[in-house]
C-alpha cells in the first residue's frame, strides 16, 4: 500500500521517479506526488489527487523544466489517513519547506506527535500522520543534539515512530542524498552505475539496474550518487542483503495487452512451471528455505493456513490436498480473524502463511501471533525477502513474476502449485505417502501449465459470454469440494473489478437458503466436478443444476471435456481439460478470471486499478 521510489545519480530525476511511480502505481493510487531537489538548495514538489496521469498533466501545466535536478523523490498513495485530496498527497513538507517526506505505513503514534507539534506552535497543513515526520526531522536538523547532521536527524525521528513505516527523507541543504528508514514496510535499494534508488518494489527501478539490496527491519540508508550505506535506528553499520532479480523490464510491462491482468491471465502457464521448477530433486521435495528439520515436520499434529483475499481461497483449496494427503488436521483462517480468537497453537503446529506480496498486515500479524504461540511458520509468498518469509521457519517462493494488476491471477494459481508442494513435501517427511505416490503427484502437477495453456483457447468463447451478461444484477457461483473455493475466487474477482453483487456458494447448501436468490435470468456459474473422478458428487450437482434452470436461472458450467451429462442443463458450457479432482482449480478457475475481467471491461471499468483497492494492504 503506497508505492514510494527516491533517486540520486546522473538523470533527471523527475523522470527516473515518474518511471517508477507508474511501475508502483498498483500499490495505491488515491494521489501521487514527486519532489526534486535542484542542487542549489532548493526543493520542487508537485502532487495530485487521483492517479498519477493527473500529476503528469499538473507537472506539463508547471513546465517540467523547473523540476530540473537528478536527485528526487515520488509516491502513489492509498489514503489512510485523510481523505484523497491535493493537500493529503505526498511529499509532504516541514513549515519552511526545507524538507519533504513521502511514507508508506501508518505511524501509530501520530496524534500524540501531532499534538506534540501543535503545542510547539506547529501549523500542520494535512490530516495525514507522515507530515509529522516532516516536521519533526526538520526540528532535529535544525537544533538541538543532531543539528546539521541529516542522517542523524532522520534516525533519531524514527526512534520516535510507532508502527508500520517506510520513509523517505530529502532535504533542501543536502541536495546529492536520499535517505530512507524502514519498520515493517518494505524497502529496496537499486545499485546502479553512478545512480542509487530506493523503492517499496524492485519493479521502480528494473528499467535501470537489477542489482538490489534488501533493507532488514529498523534499518536507515542513505544513498549518493557515488553508493550507499545502511545502518541501524541507533547509527550502528548494518547490513542490507544483495539480491540480482531475476526477471527484467518486459515482465513488468503489458507486452502489448490492453491491461496487466489480461497479461497476467496468459502467463498463467509459465507461473505454474517456475513454481514447480527444481522442486523435485533425486525423488524428493524440496522447499526453499528450509529452517526446520525433517523431524518437526514429522511432529505436526496440526497445521493451519492462514492468508486473506484470493490467497485464502487457494487455501481452501489446500486443505483438501493435505487432509487427504498428510492425514492431517487443517484449518484455513482469514489472517484478519485468527490472532484474535485465541486459536490453540503450539510448537506442534504448522501454519502456513500464503501472500502473493508477503507484505500483507493482516497475514503478517497472524505470523507474529503463531510465532509466540511457539507454532512453526512456513510462508508461501511471491515476493523475494519480503517481512513475512522474513519472519517464517520455512519458505516455498512462488515465481509467478511481478502480478501487476490488482486483481491476483497467475499469483493465485502459483499459490496453489505451491501449497500442493506443501502438502506433498509434510506427505513425504511424515510417510504418509509412497515415494512413489509422491513422485506420481508431482508428475501430475507437473502436465497443468499445460492443461491451463490449453483452457486459455476457452478465452475468446468466455469473453463473448461476459458481454453478454455484464448488465447482469448479480452473478452466483456454485461448486462442490474443491470446485467450492473455485467459486469462492469467481466471485471474489467478480466483485473487486465490476462491482457487481457476486457471491460463491457450496453448491450443496443451495437448498439450505441461497436458492431464494434464483430469479428469472440470473446467471449462476457452476464449476462441475469430474464425472469420473468424483461421480458421486458430479451427479448431485447436474440435479442443483437442474434445480436452479428449473427456477429461471441463465446456468454457465464450467465442465471437463466430454462431460455429456451436464449439456442439457448448461445454457453456456465451458469445457476445461480433464485433471486430477485436487489439480482442477488450476483449470478451472482461469475461465473465472477471464469473465470477470470482461464484464469489468465491458461496463467500463480500469481492471488493472480497481476502485478503492490496493495491491499491498500493509494496513490491518
Ligand atoms: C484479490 C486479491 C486480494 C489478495 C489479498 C492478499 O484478487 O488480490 O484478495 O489476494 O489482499 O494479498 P497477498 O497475497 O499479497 O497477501
Amino acid at each position: 500500500m503506497c508505492g514510494i521510489v527516491g533517486y540520486v545519480g546522473h538523470r533527471q530525476a523527475l523522470d527516473v521517479v515518474l518511471g517508477g511511480l507508474r511501475r508502483l502505481e498498483y500499490r495505491g493510487y488515491d494521489s501521487a506526488g514527486v519532489a526534486v531537489l535542484d542542487g542549489a538548495g532548493a526543493l520542487r514538489v508537485q502532487r495530485k489527487a487521483g492517479r498519477l496521469a493527473n500529476l503528469e498533466t499538473q507537472l506539463d501545466a508547471d513546465d517540467r523544466q523547473a523540476f530540473a535536478g537528478t536527485a528526487g523523490m515520488g509516491h502513489t498513495r492509498w489514503a489512510t489517513h485523510g481523505p484523497p485530496v491535493d493537500r493529503n498527497s505526498h511529499p509532504h513538507r516541514d513549515a519552511s519547506h526545507a524538507v519533504a517526506v513521502v511514507h508508506n505505513g501508518i505511524i501509530e503514534n501520530f496524534a500524540e506527535l501531532r499534538a506534540e507539534l501543535e503545542a510547539d506552535g506547529v501549523e500542520l497543513a494535512s490530516d495525514t500522520d507522515t507530515e509529522t515526520a516532516a516536521h519533526l526531522i526538520a526540528r532535529a536538523y535544525a537544533d538541538g543534539e543532531f543539528a546539521g547532521d541529516f542522517e542523524a536527524s532522520v534516525r533519531a525521528v524514527c526512534r520516535r515512530l510507532e508502527g508500520a513505516f517506510t520513509l523517505v527523507v530529502t532535504h533542501a541543504e543536502v541536495p546529492d542524498k536520499i535517505i530512507a528508514a524502514r519498520r515493517s514496510s518494505p524497502l529496496v535499494v537499486g545499485v546502479g552505475e553512478g545512480e542509487h534508488f530506493v523503492a517499496s518494489d524492485v519493479a521502480a527501478f528494473i528499467e535501470h539496474t537489477r542489482e538490489a539490496v534488501e533493507l532488514g527491519q529498523d534499518q536507515v540508508v542513505v544513498i549518493t550518487r557515488e553508493g550507499y550505506q545502511v545502518t541501524d535506528f541507533a547509527g550502528e553499520p548494518a547490513q542490507g542483503k544483495p539480491f540480482t532479480v531475476d526477471w527484467d523490464l518486459s515482465a513488468a510491462e503489458k507486452g502489448g495487452h490492453e491491461y496487466f491482468m489480461l497479461k497476467e491471465i496468459e502467463e498463467q502457464p509459465d507461473a505454474l512451471a517456475n513454481t514447480l521448477r527444481g522442486h523435485f530433486h533425486n525423488g524428493r521435495i524440496t522447499l526453499d528455505e528450509q529452517r526446520l528439520a525433517d523431524q518437526d515436520l514429522r511432529d505436526i499434529d496440526k497445521v493451519f493456513v492462514v492468508a486473506c483475499g484470493s490467497a485464502y481461497h487457494s487455501g481452501l483449496v489446500a486443505k483438501y490436498a493435505i487432509e487427504h494427503w498428510c492425514r492431517l488436521p487443517v484449518e484455513v483462517e482469514l489472517a484478519s480473524e485468527f490472532r484474535y480468537r485465541d486459536p490453540v497453537l503450539d510448537r506442534d503446529t504448522l501454519v502456513v502463511a500464503v501472500s502473493q506480496s508477503g507484505e500483507t498486515m493482516d497475514t503478517l500479524e497472524a505470523v507474529r501471533h503463531a510465532r509466540e504461540q511457539k507454532a512453526r511458520v512456513l510462508a508461501v509468498c511471491n515476493t523475494n525477502g519480503a517481512q513475512i518469509p522474513r519472519e517464517s521457519d520455512a519458505v516455498l517462493y512462488t515465481h509467478a513474476g511481478p502480478e501487476i494488476g490488482v486483481a491476483s491471477t497467475k499469483a493465485f494459481l502459483a499459490q496453489i502449485a505451491a501449497n500442493y508442494l506443501v502438502g506433498l513435501a509434510l506427505a513425504q517427511a511424515r510417510g504418509t505417502k509412497y515415494p512413489d505416490e509422491v513422485a506420481r503427484e508431482f508428475a501430475d502437477l507437473a502436465n497443468t501449465p499445460a492443461a491451463v495453456r490449453k483452457t486459455l483457447a476457452t478465452t475468446e468463447q468466455v469473453r463473448a459470454l461476459g458481454r453478454e451478461i455484464a448488465d447482469s444484477k448479480a452473478v452466483l457461483f456454485l461448486g462442490r469440494h474443491v470446485g467450492y473455493p473455485v467459486a469462492l475466487e469467481g466471485a471474489l474477482k467478480l466483485k473487486e473489478l465490476a462491482y457487481m453483487h457476486a457471491e460463491g456458494f457450496a453448491a450443496g447448501e443451495l437448498k439450505h437458503g441461497p436458492i431464494a436468490l434464483i430469479e428469472q435470468d440470473l446467471p449462476v456459474v457452476v464449476v462441475m466436478p469430474s464425472p469420473k473422478g468424483r461421480a458421486v458428487l458430479h451427479s448431485k450437482l447436474v440435479s442443483n443444476i437442474s434445480e436452479i434452470q428449473a427456477r429461471g436461472a441463465r446456468t454457465i458450467v464450467i465442465a471437463e471435456e466430454g462431460d455429456d451429462a451436464v449439456r442439457p442443463y448448461a445454457d453456456s458450457l465451458i469445457e476445461i481439460p480433464a485433471t486430477s479432482t485436487l489439480l482442477q482449480p488450476l483449470v478451472a478457475t482461469v475461465p473465472l478470471q477471464v469473465l470477470a475481467a470482461e464484464i469489468a471491461r465491458s461496463r467500463g471499468y480500469d481492471i488493472d486499478k480497481p476502485r478503492n483497492l490496493a495491491k499491498s494492504v500493509t494496513v490491518e
